[in-house]
């Protein structure tokens, strides 16, 4: 089944002029650890993908992802990308789910199981984010929460269709706040979503699924959150928008 590793994926957002985002992976490149095992994959807004990965010729140790896709195939649907376009310029990776589409797009359970679809049948390894806001946690439903999420998506499909999924854990309340999970909330959370995949699925699956934490995840405790057992990496906002902050991240195992 699935072959857990350690990656850092950079969510770039809304940012950066094409001169800006070159300058950054530029930037990426010269200061990366080049013994460095972990996967690192940037997710730059859709106009940068093509022009990034012709910047990086064959520098293959970068991987690209998109933020967002459409879960429709193509058509008449003014303003969207389909995943069948960003498999077209060697995007491998697409962020779905992230929580700033589901609250400010209203992206739904059944949404995202067809972008998911979407993903899937172009080959693009998806990063499914999931994660509870502040009052859910407040109320101490944030486990139901997440489980809902999980299940409500995943179960339409099977282990093996799902063999490259990644997941990212982020909280609402720490996305962009500078308030992080402490070590004991991620652990704790990512140990029960690992337990929920297994119960969902098979144990060998759910040991074999990279679960990133992303939200304020920073230069400076990216190590303590990616020393927890159950973290395998992370999903940066802000701080993926420095090259030395995300390079530290990514050598933070
Ligand atoms: P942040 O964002 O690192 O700026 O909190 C994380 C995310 O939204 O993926």
């Amino acid at each position: 089944m699935g072959f857990r590793r350690k990656i850092v994926a950079g969510n770039w957002k809304m940012n950066n002029s094409l001169s800006d985002a070159l300058a950054l992976v530029d930037g990426i490149v010269a200061n990366l650890d080049k013994h460095s095992t972990t996967k690192v994959i940037i997710c730059p807004p859709f106009p940068f993908i093509s022009p990034i990965k012709q910047h990086l010729k064959d520098l293959v140790k970068i991987n690209l992802g998109a933020q967002n896709c459409s879960e429709h195939i193509a058509g008449a649907y003014t303003g969207e990308v389909s995943a069948q376009m960003l498999a077209s310029v060697n995007c491998n990776y697409v962020i779905i789910g992230h929580s700033e589409r589901r609250t400010y797009f209203n992206e739904t359970n059944e949404q995202l199981t067809q972008k998911l679809k979407r993903a899937l049948e172009n080959n693009l390894s998806p990063i499914f984010c999931i994660g509870e806001k502040i009052e859910q946690r407040k109320n101490e439903t944030h486990f139901t929460i997440v489980k809902d999420q999980l299940k409500n998506v995943l179960t339409h499909f099977s282990e093996k269709e799902l063999k490259n999924l990644i997941l990212a854990y982020e909280p609402v309340w720490a996305i962009g706040t500078g308030v992080n999970a402490t070590t004991a909330q991620a652990q704790e959370m990512h140990a029960f979503i690992r337990k929920t995949i297994s119960e969902l699925f098979t144990t060998d699956f759910a040991n074999g699924l990279s679960i990133l934490y992303g939200g304020s995840c920073n230069a400076q405790n990216a190590k303590e959150l990616f020393a927890c057992a159950d973290v395998d990496g992370g999903l940066i906002g802000g701080a993926s928008l420095k090259a030395a902050d995300f390079c530290t991240i990514v050598s933070s195992f």
